[in-house]
């Protein structure tokens, strides 16, 4: 192992950017490469099959690229979909996110949890998996939407976003039966944390977001303890699986996140 080979990160997106803020936090001085799948957005409307196929060939060639020494999936709709196919191609740690089911449960006063995700998640077996296993005494409520993703991606472009369609979201679970009870939601995709505040803005009454970045976090720092790092932090890296859109426009963005290196495969 060399101190300077980096953490990968995979998304479609700036999703799992939700994702590398705590793992910079906990691992100041980690190398970061940071991949967008643009050419393969939006994740949460492509087919089981679909996702099986292009996760783990392309984490697979990424990895291979940039020498990582660990893998996360910062995407929770490839994590439930593609986690066990990725780790059987790879030989690095992979480290999936998956909704933040348990803590939420730990935390949740009214037993009524509501899980946002997009909409290949919210169907996922892997979802009653988890509700099953750390939350068999609550109700839980799904709603799937990829306007929310959308809204995120508006969001880190610099461009405004509408009050009222964080509202309409919400409604997407409240107006469900027993929606009215939740207290707590899991933002089960990693763009979501990323518009926590238009969330809360919007929510007409007091809720709790849950998501797994810190989890994430310790998890990654668990898997690379005692394994050297560099002195110091270094820019890190953002390489671009381009759909043809200028990177430009999340220059500043990324940078935000440490990202200061664009490039385009
Ligand atoms: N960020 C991804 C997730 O966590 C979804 C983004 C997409 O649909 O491409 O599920």
């Amino acid at each position: 192992m060399r101190a300077e080979q980096p953490i990968l990160l995979l998304d479609t997106g700036v999703g799992g950017l939700s994702i590398l803020g705590p793992v910079r936090e906990k691992l100041p001085n980690a190398p970061i490469v940071y991949a967008l799948d643009q050419a393969g957005y939006p994740y949460g409307q492509k087919s089981e099959a679909e996702l099986t196929a292009r996760v783990p060939a392309l984490l697979g060639r990424l990895a291979e690229h940039v020498d990582a020494r660990l893998a996360v999936i910062a995407c929770n709709t490839a994590s439930v979909i593609a986690l066990e196919p990725v780790r059987a191609a790879l030989a690095i740690p992979i480290v999936g996110t998956v909704p933040a089911i348990k803590p939420a449960a730990e935390i949740s006063r009214s037993r009524v949890i509501g899980v946002l995700g997009t909409q290949s998640t919210v169907r996922q077996p892997y979802v009653d998996n988890l509700s099953r296993e750390f939350a068999s005494d609550c109700t839980i409520i799904r709603y799937g939407t990829h306007d929310l993703v959308a809204l995120a991606e508006r969001k880190m472009r610099g461009e405004p976003t509408d009050s009222e369609d964080y509202a309409v979201i919400l409604d997407g679970l409240f107006s469900q039966p027993d929606g009215d009870r939740i207290d707590t939601i899991v933002l089960a995709c990693t763009h979501f944390p990323l518009v926590e505040e238009e969330l809360l803005a919007a929510a007409e009454r007091p809720l709790t977001f849950v998501h797994g970045g810190d989890g994430i976090a310790r998890r990654v720092a668990h898997l690379t303890e005692g394994q050297p790092w560099p002195d110091s932090p270094s820019p890190g890296r953002a390489i671009f699986i381009s759909d043809g859109s200028d990177p430009e426009a999340l220059r500043q963005g990324l940078s935000s996140y440490g990202l200061e290196i664009l490039e385009t495969l």
